[in-house]
């Protein structure tokens, strides 16, 4: 096992009920700005409750935070916060609610010329608004670590950055606020989290059998419980589990003391940036693509996911892997979600638009390092 520095100080207050709670999180005195997204709190309850358990505070509201949170929007919250003096944030949403809110706080208390710059130029963040949280969509994991993802419209971009300056102080995750969600997003909620394990499991041995036990036991609970949501939105227990596992895929936990890949993630923020598809989305059609490229160097992993995750022991190492990765896509299909570029009418110029933007900003990913422009045109377009 590699060595490792972990830390998660984000107060996390699981359950039905816990947004009443907010109340006794909330610093007295302090001017919240309240952020959230395209409406839904207001259709589902969860706004009116939040409400109820900040009554007496003096709260003012920023809605309109887009999916895929865009710079243009979060820099109107920025103003905001700059002239009312707003001390705390409270982000009521998913994790575009979440990201958006992260990139306010780290913006507002930027002492350089432009905060695109904590995005563009990963400028360190020295300080930032303290953040509250009431998370609406299980997926991202940002209601328990400390990255933000954010494009920009004008350039067609999608960046990110990561700072624990920007964890949230604490968050809400009642799962009976998922029982308004669109099957549309728990697939994505699925997937996205699912994608996370892998992520930071799908590398090679480095002998951390328990943080490989727990990323296999995320996996197996995503398999098992994503279904039951998709099939009963009511179902309590699938949500708590659903919800629970999206958490655990991405606060840090899992990638301790071991390698991390995250190729895919990078090359699926182009895909959103160019064509706006859903971040999960994007996702499934490239990490069957790398799965297939990197076989040698992730052999030993992708075998012991086969087995562990999909029962294969039978046949060469390449039918194997071959069946793992036939696996992978059925489970994501079986969800709802497409795994193929023509899918998403992505025409086959976006590939070169991508590798090109790699080459011009020197990436090299994954574990090894070893995946530039020439390797992401081969993944993508092995999924034309
Ligand atoms: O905007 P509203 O009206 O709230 O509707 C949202 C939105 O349309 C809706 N929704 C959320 N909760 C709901 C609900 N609808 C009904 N009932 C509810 N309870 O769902 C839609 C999608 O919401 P969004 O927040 O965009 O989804 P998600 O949570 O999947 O977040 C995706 C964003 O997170 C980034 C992605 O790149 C993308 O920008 N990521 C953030 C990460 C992190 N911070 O660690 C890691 C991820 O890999 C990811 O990159
Ligand atoms: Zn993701």
């Amino acid at each position: 096992m590699n060595n490792f520095t972990f830390q998660n100080p984000v107060k996390v207050l699981f359950g039905k009920g816990q947004i009443a709670q907010i109340r006794e999180q909330l610093p007295a005195n302090s001017k919240i700005l309240l952020t959230y997204g395209g409406g839904s709190i207001f259709k589902n309850g969860v706004y009116q409750q939040v409400k109820e358990a900040t009554n007496g505070f003096n709260i003012l509201e920023f809605g309109g935070i887009e999916a895929n949170p865009k710079f243009e929007t979060l820099m109107k919250a920025v103003a905001i916060c700059k002239d009312e003096q707003i001390d705390y944030l409270l982000a009521v949403g998913g994790g575009s609610v979440l990201d958006g809110t992260k990139f306010i706080a780290a913006a507002v208390c930027f002492e350089g010329a432009d905060p695109w710059d904590i995005l563009a130029k990963q400028a360190e963040v020295k300080a930032a608004l303290p953040i509250g949280a009431v998370l609406t969509l299980p997926a991202t994991g940002s209601e328990m670590n400390g990255n933000s993802v954010v494009s920009r419209i004008e350039t067609q971009e999608k960046l990110a950055f990561g700072s624990p300056m920007v964890m949230p102080q604490f968050s809400v995750l009642d799962p009976e606020v998922i029982f308004s969600l669109p099957d549309r997003q728990v697939a994505n909620g699925v997937v996205d989290a699912f994608v996370h394990v892998m992520e930071q499991y799908l590398t090679y041995p480095v002998n951390a059998p328990l943080q490989d036990r727990m990323a296999e036991g995320i996996l197996h609970t995503l398999i098992e419980e994503g279904p039951k949501v998709l099939a009963n939105r009511n179902d309590y227990d699938a949500a708590a589990n659903f919800m629970w596992s999206a958490t655990m895929a991405l606060n840090g936990l899992i990638a301790v003391g071991v390698p991390q890949d995250w190729a895919t993630h990078l090359i699926g923020h182009e895909l959103t940036a160019y064509h706006g598809i859903d971040h999960a989305r994007t996702l499934a059609i490239v990490l069957p693509g790398m799965m297939d490229l990197k076989r040698e160097n992730k052999e030993a992993k992708l075998l012991q996911y086969g087995e562990r995750i999909w029962g294969i022991n039978q046949g060469t190492t390449n039918e194997r892997i071959d069946a793992a990765i036939a696996k992978t896509v059925e489970f994501f299909e079986s969800v709802g979600i497409k795994t193929k570029l023509p899918d998403y009418d992505v025409p086959s110029e976006t590939i070169g638009k991508i590798a090109e933007r790699f080459e011009q900003r020197g990436y090299k990913v994954g574990e090894h390092g070893d995946i530039g422009p020439k390797e992401v045109s081969e993944i993508l377009e092995s999924r034309l």
